[in-house]
């Protein structure tokens, strides 16, 4: 059972979540790096708004985020995205049963923004305010629209993180190894710019593979211990293949395709190790490089071998308000007090 939340001008207890068995409507903010969001949730899963404005076109001269200017652009844009969710829902802010901003971690200026807006939103309605880690709202990205349960292993995979993380229920899980040096986003975003991608690389690196051979370079897979993941190695060894070319002849297409299949046959190697190892036959992906068509189609494809395979919508695997909102409702790994700080590590 999670915490009891209260109403911060009123002191009224409120509880929040399924087992309240009462139709509950969470209201959230996501500021943790380059997407300004808000996003309007009923009962944890059905998604009744969900706005995102992305930043990437003012990052993108700089080939990568700037944080102050981050932080200046959602205090621009928070009010109007906040609104904007509202009005699509179609509710009224008194029907909000909670208002929800991601803690960590991320950039802490650009946090600041959404975190305070969510908190100013609790005290001006008298509305419980909680708050939420980044990366189990990855994970919960997984129930949005679907009726997806634990228990399953989760493998996140995002710009700043890889992880595998056994969800034993909606408030216990248990993380069981992660990246030593780059994240898979990280290494496809360096590899993309090696290969002159527009930032950020991954989706544009994603494309690129599929006209390529994916055999044709032999990239290493490196060796860590069971659960864990390393990707700067391979990140050096593509680097070493395209100094090999002048330029003009890089094989871009399959020096994409090559990188793109020795990271994900090791994504779902891991992942399928965990699962049999723990018994757990459903596995979920998490994180923005859940959006990417290889290591989908190859999750899925474990389907026929019947393992149950889930992955969020596009649109909920890419940093989002929603899956901030999912998250309150259903985990207990919250923090509710209005004096939380921003954390920009993993803690
Ligand atoms: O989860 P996310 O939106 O932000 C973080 O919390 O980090 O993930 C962003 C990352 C970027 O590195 C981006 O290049 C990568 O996800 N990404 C992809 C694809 N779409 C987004 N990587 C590979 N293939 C894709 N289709
Ligand atoms: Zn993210």
């Amino acid at each position: 059972m999670k915490n009891p939340y209260k109403k911060p001008i009123s002191g009224q207890i409120i509880q929040i979540g399924p087992e309240t068995g009462q139709d509950q409507i969470i209201f959230a903010t996501e500021t943790s790096c380059d997407e300004t969001a808000a996003a309007v949730i009923l009962n944890g899963r059905n998604v009744l708004s969900n706005v995102v404005a992305s930043q990437i076109d003012i990052h993108r001269k700089y080939g990568g985020v700037i944080p102050e200017v981050a932080a200046r652009r959602h205090l621009e844009t928070i009010n109007v995205v906040i609104e904007e969710a509202r009005a699509q829902a179609g509710i009224d802010m008194k029907d909000v049963a909670a208002f929800a901003g991601t803690v960590g971690p991320g950039l802490v200026g650009a946090l600041l923004v959404g975190l305070n807006a969510a908190k100013s939103l609790s005290l001006v309605y008298d509305t419980p305010f909680i708050g939420v880690n980044h990366l189990n709202a990855h994970v919960c990205a997984n129930y949005l629209e679907s009726g997806f349960e634990p228990p399953f292993i989760c493998l996140l995979i995002s710009g700043g993180h890889t992880q595998l993380i056994k969800v034993d229920s909606y408030s216990e899980q248990q993380l069981l190894g992660e990246t030593l040096d780059d994240a898979v986003g990280e290494a496809y975003d360096k590899v993309a710019r090696l290969l002159d991608l527009p930032y950020p690389g991954g989706p544009y690196l994603d494309k690129l593979a599929q006209e390529g051979d994916k055999g044709k370079f032999n990239f290493p897979e490196a060796k860590v211990a069971e659960f864990d993941f390393s990707f700067s190695g391979l990140k050096t060894a593509v680097l070493r293949t395209c100094k090999n070319y002048t330029g003009e002849d890089l094989p871009k297409p399959d020096i994409a395709a090559s990188f793109q299949e020795v990271v994900s046959e090791t994504l779902l190697k891991k992942t399928l190790k965990a699962a049999r190892q723990f018994n757990i036959n459903k596995i979920a992906l998490a994180g923005g490089v859940a959006a990417n068509s290889e290591v989908r189609r190859k999750f899925f494809a474990q389907t026929d071998k019947g393992v149950a395979v889930n992955a969020p919508e596009f649109r909920f695997c890419t940093d989002n308000a929603a899956m901030i909102a999912s998250a309150a409702y259903f985990s207990s790994n919250v923090m509710s007090e209005l004096d939380i700080e921003v954390f920009s590590r993993v803690k």
